[in-house]
């Protein structure tokens, strides 16, 4: 099957009124320049869903989607891009070569997808039989017994259709009698291949969790290891595969998204027995990633459901550290309203309910901790607070985990509780955390003020926060697409690249662009754009209300920060992160040696703020 070309893609796009398609699914209604309506990818009463006609765009103000008029047929109809560009061009009755999807003459409508519902149909298919076995089979006692042992009712296992795999490979013998097709069985996953190309069932001897995507069609497993098994995996995931991705996939979130829509926030967990066990016992809004930390696209796809994230790790270190990740991928930017469950006494969600029952954990979910006042309780296990000399030290990075607190109404909630705490006069950290405050501002002021004054005062998500390098990284980029001039100057500059991975992946693919195209036009760069999280962020960087023209001064300022601090404070990141880890495994060298860094990497950045005013 051959690729679409790009200029064929373009012709048809510019061929067709994103306004005429969206219509065809949203009532808009025209209001100043744009169109609106409510968005059709999440539930809502007031309308923050837009098309530009000028721009050939959409976007929705409360879910961050957005992108032209494939993106959105990508999204209403869950097609793949090539897909979305058929559908388009259908609706438009615009004529499109079949050769790009069709397989020689045989099919009409794309092959990818058909291959796509067969994977998923083998993958269930394994589904049933597994579940025969552990239920109705000799040989599937031992897992059932492993099953109940661990408290898993006969409805769970029904719902959840969990199975067994067993010794004698049952699966391949299973497919060979349907005569289904060898390729179609090597892409499904559910194999393993030897050198000679012959294919043995990848799960053996494990209690089998079905893998659903968000309609509920099982795209992959994870099986289970009876007992500890050494040299083995304890659990086995599905290969990656056309229909499984690891990365994107949430556990259990098409059984979670109806019970959140009904307001409820979604809770993280990090194991699919906590998902399943808190089902169990009536918490429905659990969801799980593969044993992986989130990424991007996870979290996007929990945004389109809710913005109220309960994280609900496992007591233990590492779950503690996870915390910590899960924080830093949701941490405001996005606008999530994020809380955190901690679990005492190292025990996993799934054990706590079991040993101290569903409503002492229904007690914790209503005792969450605010993200900061779990960064100071994990930031306190790093110090000996016996000792007056730690707790100082203490008490003055907790001062500047809290000074990043945007209120000053919780900065002094925070600070009351410190004083409490270490029994220290209030007045004296408020002093302590003033120049830490007036710092940032100074900065903040600085940028709002004289040639930065277009700096965007988000004016249709203040719940963004953005850091000070990224919002001059949207500002640049946005200024670079839209003025060759300074396209030009910026590339030009050696060793120039953005801070943040987003905001290269987007000036990557917009050289990209710009190899094909003289001008700058959003809804044509769309179509170099596949990641959903990447489409929002471009949108978000074409709706900044920047002044009209931009000047040397603007752009220089921006170039400044990204260029100048970004580096600075990405050092003193890293450093205070090694100063941690030196510090808990008591290496006194290495923690004195990060002390002096940070200190003259602090100096640099005081420096560069006095060369900016
Ligand atoms: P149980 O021991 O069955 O209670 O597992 P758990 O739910 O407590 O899982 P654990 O906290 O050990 O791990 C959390 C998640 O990490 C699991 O749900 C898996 O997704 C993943 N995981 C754990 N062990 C492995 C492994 O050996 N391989 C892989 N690929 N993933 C694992
Ligand atoms: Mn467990």
């Amino acid at each position: 099957m051959a690729q679409i070309p790009e200029d064929v893609i373009e012709k048809i796009r510019s061929q067709v009124n994103i306004v005429d398609v969206v219509s065809q699914y949203v009532q808009l209604r025209q209001s100043g320049k744009n169109l609106f309506g409510l968005c059709p990818f999440h539930e809502e009463r007031t309308p923050s869903f837009s098309v530009s006609e000028d721009k050939q765009i959409f976007h929705c103000f409360s879910c961050g989607r957005g992108g032209n008029v494939f993106k959105f047929i990508m999204e209403i109809e869950n097609l793949s891009f090539p897909q979305a560009v058929k559908k388009v061009a259908e609706l438009e009755n615009l004529p499109i070569d079949q050769k790009y999807f069709s397989e020689g003459s045989s099919g009409s409508s794309s092959s990818q997808n058909s291959e796509q519902k067969q994977l998923i149909g083998l993958n269930e298919e394994a589904v049933s039989l597994f579940n025969h076995i552990l239920l109705n089979t000799k040989i599937g006692e031992p897992a059932l017994k492993y099953l109940r042992d661990r408290g898993v009712n006969d409805k769970t296992i029904s719902q959840f259709k969990l199975g067994y795999a067993p010794n004698q490979r049952l699966l391949k013998q299973f497919f060979d009698q349907k005569k289904v097709d060898y390729q179609l069985l090597r892409k499904s996953g559910l194999f393993a291949e030897d050198q000679q190309g012959n294919l043995h069932d990848r799960f053996v001897d494990r209690v089998m969790f079905p893998i659903r995507d968000p309609n509920g069609h099982t795209v992959g497993f994870s099986g289970r290891l009876l007992g500890a098994q050494e040299n083995m995996p304890k659990y086995l995931n599905s290969p990656e595969t056309e229909t499984f991705n690891k990365s994107k996939i949430l556990f259990n979130l098409d059984f979670a998204r109806p019970n959140i829509r009904k307001n409820e926030p979604a809770i993280l967990f990090e194991g699919f027995m906590d998902v399943i066990t808190a089902f169990q016992n009536g918490i429905k809004t659990g969801i799980a990633s593969m044993g992986t930390s989130l990424t991007e696209d996870q979290v996007y796809d929990i945004k389109r459901i809710t913005n109220q994230i309960v994280v609900c790790y496992d007591g233990d270190t590492p779950g503690q550290k996870a915390i910590k990740r899960a924080i830093d991928i949701f941490s405001p930017k996005k606008g999530f309203d994020v809380k955190i469950v901690v679990i005492p006494d190292n025990l996993d969600p799934d054990d706590f309910i079991k040993k101290r029952g569903v409503q002492k954990f229904e007690e914790l979910l209503s005792h969450t901790q605010a993200p900061l006042e779990f960064e100071l309780s994990f930031l306190k296990r790093n110090y000996n607070l016996d000792s007056e000399d730690e707790q100082t030290r203490y008490i003055s990075e907790a001062l500047k985990l809290i000074s990043g607190v945007g209120s000053s109404l919780s900065r002094d909630l925070y600070l009351n509780r410190l004083a409490e705490e270490f029994k220290v006069d209030k007045d004296v950290l408020k002093k302590q955390i003033q120049p830490l405050i007036s710092n940032q501002n100074e900065v903040e002021n600085n940028l709002n003020q004289g040639s930065l004054s277009v700096l965007p005062i988000n004016n249709v998500d203040t719940s963004k926060h953005l850091s000070l390098v990224q919002k001059a990284e949207e500002c640049l980029l946005n200024r670079m697409l839209n003025y060759r001039d300074i396209w030009l100057k910026v590339s030009n500059i050696s060793g120039f690249s953005f801070v943040d991975e987003q905001f290269q992946m987007l000036y990557l693919l917009a050289e990209g662009y710009f190899s094909k195209y003289q001008d700058y036009q959003i809804a044509t760069f769309s179509n170099f754009i596949s990641e959903a999280s990447l489409q929002s962020l471009l949108i978000e960087i074409d709706m900044l209300d920047l002044a009209k023209d931009p000047t040397d001064e603007e752009i220089n300022d921006y170039l400044a920060i990204i260029m100048k601090k970004a580096p600075v404070e990405q050092q003193l990141k890293e450093k205070r992160l090694q100063l941690r880890e030196a510090s808990k495994i008591g290496d006194e060298q290495k923690v004195q040696q990060l002390t002096i860094d940070i200190i003259n990497l602090e100096k640099q950045k005081q420096q560069a703020h006095l060369e900016q005013a």
